[in-house]
């Protein structure tokens, strides 16, 4: 049965270039939509630039450039480095665009009845004129004491609180001591979604992990959410309130929306009423990092429930990426942005190493770059094309490039291969729909090995020398099949492996391939580049 499946991937802020991190997310969701593409499901793919907040609109300042002209230049670099990674987006776009500002407006409508004006105090820096979000507020710990600590909660005793307990609180923006000023702020009544939320939690699928950390959130009084910022901010204003904004948080998630009706408008047949503002047939995928899961698994379905809009089906949480086991570090030269990789190597081998080591669970992916050029090199090269380029040469130089046109029944071994890829295409499929696509690659690497020795055992490199060429022709054009089916299988993960495998060959990537009944090939190109582990230093 198709499938209607819109899947997304976190809007990054436009605050500063994509690192490998990100592209661990977009990869993992990139991988799965391509399979579920290739088995022919309507699958749309979508995400955004997250644009608005104090930091962009401090970071803007602080390079002396209007906020409108940062992010757009943002927004730019990060598609460059989409697509240099093979992120095949239906649709990329910004949470600074009508569509959002629209969605936002009618959302925030439609949770009237959850929303309540309070007073609060909050700090308040007098030389900027602004009030300060808790990042942007440091002092000494209430609880431990430590030096240094954000407003919010302390990094040495892991404490959480309110800005106003920090002692000696002083704004990261000018060193100084800001005053508490009472301001009025709209706040939605998450507690009131409560019973939703826990139902919601049960119903959806997520995994056991996320879901054990999200029973802790809710099995507690869900604070209400502060969903209003201050002027100056860049953001939307709210509707009826002047120098009031939609807290960023609040109009990030609308963004996926907005991207899905930004899409609807490019195509006549689609709208987002069918798709996914009604109670509709669709499912609806978030691939997120454990940062953002309470977000997603708390706030984003209580809202969207409160608005009457069809909820999640699910939430797909990842771990972090670690360098050398440990996180990423400007200053240890470990932090890699997705261009600086871009420039070092193919994207096709990262993608190859990230999915070797994803699965369905949130751990920490580690990038090794010696671990990653052996891996890589290993697989891709040593195994996999190795099959490809040793049965093209000997149909090349002895049969004129032409596949033997019954090779699956002319000999009794090649059924044995055949039978053993078609467990291989059923297991794969199988991994890729439960995103353990650690295990794609193992099933793959290792089939490759089995097609390696399959060859090596039968020699037809020495049938050729003793003329037993009907036997030699038949194994090679075997190879040859096998070679083209695991390099479709890897499609997904290997996409421009895939895309100048098949336009060598000049037939089209399918799940399944099949050769015509006449069918040459011309001599084998050099379809990947051994890697070499140092250039990354
Ligand atoms: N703007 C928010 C998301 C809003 S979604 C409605 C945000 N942006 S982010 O740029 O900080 O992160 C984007 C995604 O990248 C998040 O899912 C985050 O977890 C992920 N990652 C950021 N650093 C990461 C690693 N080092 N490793 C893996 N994923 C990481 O959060
Ligand atoms: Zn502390």
């Amino acid at each position: 049965m198709t499938r209607r499946i819109i899947v997304t991937t976190a809007l990054c802020y436009s605050n500063g270039p994509l690192h490998l991190g990100h592209i661990l997310e977009q990869t993992q969701a990139d991988i799965w939509v391509r399979y579920l593409k290739q088995k022919g499901h309507q699958c749309i793919f979508l995400s955004g630039e997250d644009a608005h907040g104090t930091p962009i609109m401090v970071a803007a300042k602080k390079q002396g450039l209007d906020v409108e002209n940062y992010i757009a230049s943002i927004a730019e670099s990060h598609l460059s480095d989409i697509k240099g990674f093979q992120i095949n987006y239906d649709y990329y776009h910004s949470t600074h665009s009508d569509e959002n500002k629209e969605l936002c407006e009618d959302i925030f409508d439609r949770i009237q009845p959850h929303i309540e004006k309070r007073t609060i105090e909050q700090f308040f820096d007098v030389h900027e004129k602004m009030f300060l979000p808790d990042r942007f507020i440091k002092g000494t710990c209430p609880k431990c004491g430590a030096k240094e600590q954000y407003g919010d909660s302390c990094e040495v005793c892991g404490a959480f609180y309110q800005p106003t307990q920090l002692i000696d609180p002083h704004s990261t923006l000018t060193n100084t001591t800001p005053e508490i000023r009472k301001t009025d702020h709209l706040f939605f009544k998450l507690s009131e979604l409560q019973p939703f939320i826990c139902k919601w939690l049960e119903e959806s699928n997520i995994q056991d992990a996320a879901k054990n950390k999200l029973s802790e959130w809710t099995s507690e009084t869900l604070h209400d959410w502060d969903i209003t910022r201050d002027a100056p901010y860049f953001g939307f204003l709210i509707p009826g309130y002047k120098d009031k904004y939609f807290y960023v948080w609040m109009d990030a998630p609308i963004g996926y929306i907005a991207a899905l009706k930004a899409y609807c408008s490019t195509r006549d047949e689609l709208n987002i009423e069918d798709l996914w503002w009604e109670n509709t047939q669709s499912e609806i995928y978030h691939f997120v990092g454990k940062d953002i899961m309470y977000f997603h698994g708390v706030f984003w379905p209580a809202v969207l429930k409160a608005a009457n809009i069809q909820t999640p089906t699910s939430l797909f949480t990842h771990g972090f990426l670690t360098i050398n086991k440990e996180k990423m570090s400007k200053s240890k030269g470990t932090f890699i942005s997705a261009a600086k990789y871009l420039e070092t190597y193919p994207s096709d081998a990262l993608r190859y190493y990230f999915a070797s080591k994803l699965n369905d669970q949130i751990q920490d992916i580690d990038i090794n770059w010696e671990d990653f050029a052996q891996k890589v090199n290993s697989d891709i090269v040593g195994k996999i094309v190795n099959i490809g380029s040793r049965c093209s040469k000997i149909i090349i130089n002895h049969f004129d490039g032409n596949i033997k046109s019954n090779f699956e029944d002319s000999l009794p071994e090649n059924k044995d291969l055949l039978i053993a890829l078609e467990e291989l295409i059923t297991q794969v499929d199988d991994a890729y729909h439960q995103r353990k696509f650690s295990i794609v690659v193992k099933l793959i690497s290792t089939f490759a090995d089995h097609t390696n020795q399959f060859i090596a055992d039968h020699a037809p490199w020495k049938l050729v020398k003793e003329n037993q060429m009907d036997r030699a022709h038949s194994l090679c054009s075997m190879g040859l099949f096998a070679f083209a089916q695991i390099i479709a299988l890897l499609y997904p993960v290997t996409p421009t492996l895939a895309k100048n495998t098949f336009s060598y060959l000049g037939l089209p990537i399918t799940w399944r391939v099949a050769f015509p009944d006449y069918f040459s090939i011309s001599s084998f190109p050099r379809l990947f580049e051994r890697i070499d582990a140092d250039a990354i230093s």
